[in-house]
C-alpha cells in the first residue's frame, strides 16, 4: 500500500519523506489555504521533495477552464497530478487531461457509481472520501470495499483507489485489508502508525540493560538526524 501526505506543510513534507515511507502528497485548496503559501510555489517545491505524485487541484468549475488550469498545474514538474471534481465537467476535464498524458486524481468520490464514472473517464486516482461519509453517519469503509471489488471486476481500468479524508490510523488498516492502492494522511495519522506503549516500554528496557554491559558498537558516536516527531520517543528520553 502506498502512503501519501495530505497536507501543503513544507516542514512536515521534508520531515516525514526522509523516513522513505511517504510515495506521494496530496493538497487541496483549503489545505493550501491553511498553509498560507503561493499555490504555484508550495507545489514546485513539494514536487522538489516528493519524487512521487503530487496532487494540485483546479478551482475552475467548467471544463475548458479546469483544462486550461490543469496544464498549467501539470507544467509545474513530472510528477504533478492533476486533481479535478468528480462532476460532469471534471471527468470532461479528466478524460482530456489523462489524453494529454497528464496523471488525473479525481476528488471528492462519495458513492460507487462516481467512481465507476471516473475509471471510464481515465483518472489514475479516484479519492473516496471516508472520513467525511462517517462524519454524516455513513461507512466509509463500506465505500472503499465496493469501488475495490468494482475495480477488481474490470482489469481493463487502471485508476487507484486513493483513500482519503482519513482521520484515524484504523480508517488506514481496514483499508489495507481491503486491498486499497493508496491511503492519502493527515502527518498526525502517519505518526501515530509508529506507536505502540509495548514499544516505548521494550526498547526502554533494551536500552538499560544495555546500559549496563559498559558496551558501545561504535567507538564514537556518528552524527545523528533524528525525526522531528513523537515516533521515537522512547529513544529521545533515553
Ligand atoms: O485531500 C482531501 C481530503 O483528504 C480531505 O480530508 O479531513 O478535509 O475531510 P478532510
Amino acid at each position: 500500500m502506498k502512503f501519501f501526505l495530505d497536507t501543503a506543510e513544507l516542514d512536515e513534507i521534508r520531515d516525514l519523506a526522509a523516513t522513505g515511507l511517504v510515495d506521494g502528497v496530496t493538497t487541496n485548496p483549503s489545505l493550501i489555504a491553511k498553509s498560507g503559501r503561493d499555490f504555484i510555489d508550495a507545489v514546485r517545491e513539494i514536487c522538489e521533495v516528493v519524487d512521487g505524485p503530487v496532487s494540485a487541484e483546479v478551482t475552475a468549475t467548467d471544463a475548458d477552464s479546469m483544462i486550461a488550469e490543469g496544464r498549467h498545474l501539470a507544467a509545474i514538474a513530472p510528477n504533478v497530478t492533476v486533481k479535478v471534481p468528480l462532476t460532469p465537467d471534471g471527468l470532461k476535464a479528466c478524460r482530456r487531461l489523462a489524453d494529454d498524458g497528464t496523471m488525473v486524481n479525481v476528488t471528492l468520490c462519495f458513492s460507487a457509481a462516481q467512481a465507476l464514472l471516473a475509471a471510464k473517464a481515465g483518472a489514475n486516482f479516484i479519492s473516496p472520501f471516508v472520513g467525511r461519509l462517517d462524519d454524516i453517519g455513513a461507512d466509509g469503509m463500506e465505500l472503499i470495499a465496493d469501488i475495490v471489488d468494482i475495480y477488481a471486476a474490470y482489469p481493463q481500468f487502471e485508476t487507484e483507489v486513493l483513500v482519503a479524508s482519513v482521520r484515524h490510523v484504523n480508517h488506514v488498516i481496514e483499508s489495507a485489508k481491503l486491498g486499497a492502492d493508496v491511503a492519502t494522511l493527515p502527518p498526525q495519522v502517519l505518526r501515530q502508525m509508529f506507536k505502540h506503549p509495548l514499544t516505548d516500554k521494550g526498547l526502554a528496557a533494551f536500552l538499560a540493560d544495555w546500559e549496563k554491559t559498559g558496551q558501545r558498537i561504535l567507538s564514537e558516536a556518528p552524527a545523528t538526524h533524528s525525526l522531528s516527531h513523537d515516533a521515537e520517543p522512547a529513544r529521545r528520553r533515553a
